[in-house]
């Protein structure tokens, strides 16, 4: 009987992919011709977000080039629209391997790798190409190197663009404007702060309930990017968006230290290089998604506010002290990173 190792097949689908192939091994043995395609290891990947969302795209194409790269001896099976659970509890089981790969957003992530705080710090770019010249330089790759602890290991940068407020009830354009709101935010304490800070309340809620939450009136606005409140909907039932950008909260793709550790350096390198490749990947989709997002919301009806600079002047000075509360360790780094948005 053909030997297949199963690393961690949590999936139903994976579990079913490796009885097939084992089944496969025992009706026909010696067919050596074979042996090139069947899979060493089956291995899960964790996605939130909808099959056509560009995060998603871009797990495809990395399932596809670790395929081809390593000869088809590793299997990626991509997990979408959260079948898996929500980030938090993808990363949860993630630490005892019971998840292989994920891409999160770093905002829950930061739950469990405190550090990761700093580069979802509000108002902290200039704007997406300063975003990207840190991540894509040595202080990127010194946060990828950062996880070690935390039973994960960071593959590469997804980009999540700008988070902006929505509501159904008002244009949003002072900090005021939030008072007595109650603003979902994701699983993260910092975000929690933030709110508060600009005088709503905060309900920390997983991103597959928000919907529901904005349609019953459990909250009173949300905040995202253009994709997600385009492709989760949120803007059939909260049509005010302003375009304050408050953060821009990066998105990486992780694997479970226990399934790295079972794999060989060479693989090790071909995963690396792949998440890399199809990051670059998903850059290119994420900028065509937000504009149709922007625009497909607006021919839809929603009311978009941008803010002025005095106006958005006004969120950011609002929210400065939660930088000594939540990188008091990290004041290098936050300056380091200013800087290389003045260069
Ligand atoms: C973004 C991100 C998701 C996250 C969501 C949220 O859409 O891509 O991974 O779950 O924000 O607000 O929770």
């Amino acid at each position: 009987m053909r030997k297949i190792q199963v690393v961690l097949a949590s999936g139903a689908a994976a579990v079913l992919l490796g009885a097939v192939v084992m089944l496969a091994g025992c009706s026909s043995p010696g067919r050596k011709a074979e042996d090139a395609s069947v899979p060493e290891y089956v291995l899960t990947y964790a996605e939130n977000q909808a099959e056509d969302y560009p995060t998603t795209q871009g797990a495809y194409r990395f399932a596809e080039l670790v395929k081809e790269k390593t000869g088809g001896k590793i299997e990626i099976l991509v997990n979408a629209g959260g079948t898996l659970g929500d980030e938090k509890l993808v990363i949860e089981q993630m630490q005892f391997g019971g998840v292989d790969f994920a891409r999160v957003s770093v905002s829950p992530l930061s739950g469990f790798v405190p550090k990761l705080n700093v580069l979802q710090m509000p108002y902290l770019y200039t704007g997406a190409d300063h975003m990207w010249k840190v991540l894509e330089g040595e202080i990127g790759d010194d946060f990828l190197d950062s996880f070690d602890g935390s039973g994960l290991v960071a593959l590469s940068w997804y980009d999540a663009g700008a988070r902006s407020f929505y509501n159904p009830v008002k244009p949003i354009r002072r900090p005021e404007d939030l008072k007595g709101m109650r603003i979902r935010v994701q699983e993260s304490e910092m975000m929690v702060r933030m709110i508060e800070l600009l005088g709503g309340t905060a309900v920390p809620t997983p991103y597959d309930e928000v919907y529901s939450a904005l349609q019953t009136g459990k909250i009173d606005g949300a905040e995202n990017n253009w994709p997600s409140y385009e492709s989760a909907n949120h803007y059939e039932v909260a049509k005010y968006f302003t375009v304050d950008e408050h953060t821009r909260v990066p998105e990486l793709q992780i694997v479970s230290e226990a399934t790295w550790k079972k794999l060989t350096p060479e693989y090790q390198q071909i995963i690396r290089e792949c998440a890399q490749e199809s990051a670059r990947y998903e850059r290119k989709l994420w900028k065509e998604r937000s504009e149709d997002s922007a625009r497909k919301v607006q021919n839809a009806g929603c009311e978009v506010t941008t803010l002025t600079p005095q106006e958005k002047q006004q969120f950011q000075e609002a929210v400065t002290p939660i930088y000594s509360e939540f990188c008091g360790d990290y004041v290098d780094i936050i300056d380091e990173i200013v800087a290389a948005g003045r260069e």
